[in-house]
């Protein structure tokens, strides 16, 4: 069977391999197998390369001075907007608004958003395998308006039966927020029916995107939602920048959530006016050159193809489950009939965090813990998991690097 796909697939992963640098380095003597792309991909030399020649040549602050280096560091910046915009079709770059992240974008609209429509009794509606960061700023928006946190359960597989949440969905809730792939256990939802259903009652849609824009074509306008969250780490670029973007008459609407430099168009002690959109929205200077190395990474991206890459993960995710249901005594902790490339599971008589230091001293990098979605561990009655993840550049090899260093785990555990 195996043999079948790798034929009937031309992508090139050795090629792409040789794109990233840092895949060429050793761990422990061995030869690095990195598998944990989910927490944060590794950048192709084309990434590095544009944010080197930004550094180099074109740094300045932007929007603001009107000397060549401002100009070109401004033109910069905003072509990386157009780039985001067209690479997720929103509808403009009024819509597009660079953050630290998801995490930064999810809690920009529980603050902006939530905090200044929420009344006490309004529901925020979340799923049961949510990451953090899209838990933890609803908390703190309920706390602070008094509204109610309600969770759509999974089942044992990890899938969220959409019938569940229309059961969910009340005349109360006002934020539906959910993930469109879950971190911890690969689960794709099936979002556009979830926006479908939450709009038909009148509550606005976020979807944390930090694990789908990597892995598959997204189409926001298609999806109808009214926040997408992501980030530029988990794409092949740079940390410490991502994307909000927002319904153009939302944004509008929302108060500003953060004060500062260029979000203002005038200032007095007695009143400030504020900047249109998205400018409104992003205080201070911003990460100029983490937006460069976005757009590059968009770049890389679009290259190999949104949709060869997502067909060549499908076919590690197959390969990869097939063999490592048959290693004895191990489990795998999320197995949702539709997947993104991520492969959560445990091994009997073994603690992940042991796994995890015997995978590393093979050269083998997973993931071992909570993944920053502790609800689901408890769900699945798991202290943590380890987590195998892939991204374009991941190979058959690394699988069987990954079966080969198990079964030495084993081993070492008799
Ligand atoms: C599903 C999901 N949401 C949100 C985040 C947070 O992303 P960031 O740390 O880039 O803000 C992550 C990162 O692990 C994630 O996997």
């Amino acid at each position: 069977m195996n043999a079948n796909l790798a034929a009937s697939n031309p992508y090139d992963a050795e090629r792409v391999w040789r794109d990233f640098p840092i895949l060429r380095r050793e761990v422990h003597g061995k030869p690095l197998v990195f598998l944990d792309s989910a927490a944060s991909s590794q950048r192709p030399a084309s990434v590095i390369a544009a944010v080197d020649r930004y550094e180099t040549y074109s740094h300045a602050n932007v929007h603001r001075g009107v000397h060549q280096l401002s100009q070109e560091a401004t033109a910069l910046f905003e072509q990386a907007r157009e780039r985001v915009r067209v690479f997720v079709n929103a509808a403009s770059t009024r819509e597009v608004i660079f953050t630290r992240g998801t995490t930064e974008s999810i809690n920009l609209v529980a603050q902006s958003y939530g905090r200044a429509r929420l009344r006490r009794g309004d529901e925020i509606l979340l799923t049961a395998l949510e990451h953090h960061a899209n838990i933890v700023p609803w908390q703190l928006v309920a706390e602070q308006t008094g509204a109610v946190i309600k969770v759509v359960p999974m089942d044992r597989r990890g899938v969220i039966d959409i019938d569940l949440v229309d059961s969910q969905l009340s005349e109360r809730t006002r934020i539906v927020a959910c993930a469109h792939v879950s971190n911890a256990l690969g689960t794709v939802l099936p979002v556009r029916e979830i926006v479908r259903r939450a709009h038909a009652r009148g509550a606005v849609v976020l979807i944390d995107g930090a694990q789908a824009v990597p892995h598959q074509r997204v189409d926001l306008q298609a999806l109808d939602c009214d926040f997408y969250a992501f980030s530029a780490h988990k794409m092949y670029g740079p940390t410490g920048i991502g994307v909000l973007v927002g319904r153009e008459s939302l944004l509008e609407a929302m108060p500003p959530w953060q004060g500062g430099g260029d979000m203002i168009l005038t200032v007095s002690f007695e009143k400030t006016t504020y900047n249109t959109l998205p400018f409104k929205f992003e205080a201070g200077t911003p990460n100029i050159s983490g937006a460069v190395g976005m757009a590059a990474a968009i770049d890389y991206i679009d290259k190999l193809g949104i949709d060869n890459i997502h067909a060549h993960e499908q076919r590690l995710l197959k390969i990869a489950t097939e063999k490592l249901q048959r290693v004895p005594g191990l489990t795998i902790i999320g197995t949702a009939p539709v997947k993104a490339s991520v492969i959560s599971f445990t091994v009997d008589g073994i603690h992940p965090h042991d796994l995890g230091t015997i995978l590393d001293a093979e050269g083998v990098a997973v993931r071992t813990g909570h993944h920053c979605a502790m609800p689901v561990m408890e769900f699945f009655d798991v202290p943590a998991t380890a987590r195998a993840s892939f991204a374009c550049y991941s190979r058959d090899s690394d699988i069987d690097a990954l079966v080969a260093a198990l079964a030495r785990a084993r081993e070492v555990f008799g």
